[in-house]
């Protein structure tokens, strides 16, 4: 793969519409979370949903060793939440509210729903791992608002056709 291009392969991949959400654990009673794009829903029975996170992430290993993780859906008036979990370092939560959900991962004020979730598993792929969560609880929390979209590298939101 000496040849194979890159940035030619992220521009294709950005083409895949996405929402984005920030993926939350709470270590040592610390807030820990990144923002991320890499959310599925993986399986009905048992429920299961899915994440990618990079291994140069600094924050997936504290999310990780808290056992669980909650799965944030933001909203589109909610780009700024996505600027600073999307930063390394720093206490990213400083400037946002948020309420344990029942694993213990911050809920974070004003978003459109939440999944939380037992980690069940994780897998090796490449530069990322793929983190399975066992859901333990979920809720959606705003019918007024549409999801923050992330296409070709710029934030949107949602209109219906
Ligand atoms: C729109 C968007 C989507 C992202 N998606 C992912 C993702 O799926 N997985 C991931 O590990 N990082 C993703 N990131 C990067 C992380 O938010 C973050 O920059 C990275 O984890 C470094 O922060 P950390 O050291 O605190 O983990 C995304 C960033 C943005 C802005």
């Amino acid at each position: 793969m000496g040849d194979f291009d890159e940035r030619a392969f992220r521009n294709a991949m950005g083409n895949f519409c996405t929402g984005v959400v920030i993926a939350t654990g709470r270590l040592d009673n610390t807030p820990v979370g990144f923002a991320a794009q890499s959310f599925v829903s993986l399986s009905l029975e048992p429920p299961l949903v899915a994440l990618c996170p990079g291994k140069s992430s600094t924050s997936w290993p504290k999310v990780r060793d808290s056992g669980s993780f909650c799965i944030n859906i933001l909203t589109a008036d909610q780009q700024s939440v996505c600027d600073a979990m999307a930063k390394s370092g720093g206490d990213k939560f400083a400037a946002f509210e948020w309420t344990p959900g029942v694993s213990g991962s911050p809920v974070l004020a004003g978003v459109l729903g939440y999944v939380d979730c037992d980690l069940e598993a994780e897998h090796d792929a490449g530069d990322h791992t793929i983190a399975v969560g066992r859901v333990r609880d979920f809720s959606i929390l705003r019918d007024d608002a549409p999801p923050l979209l992330f296409f070709r590298g710029s934030y949107g939101a949602f209109n219906p056709l």
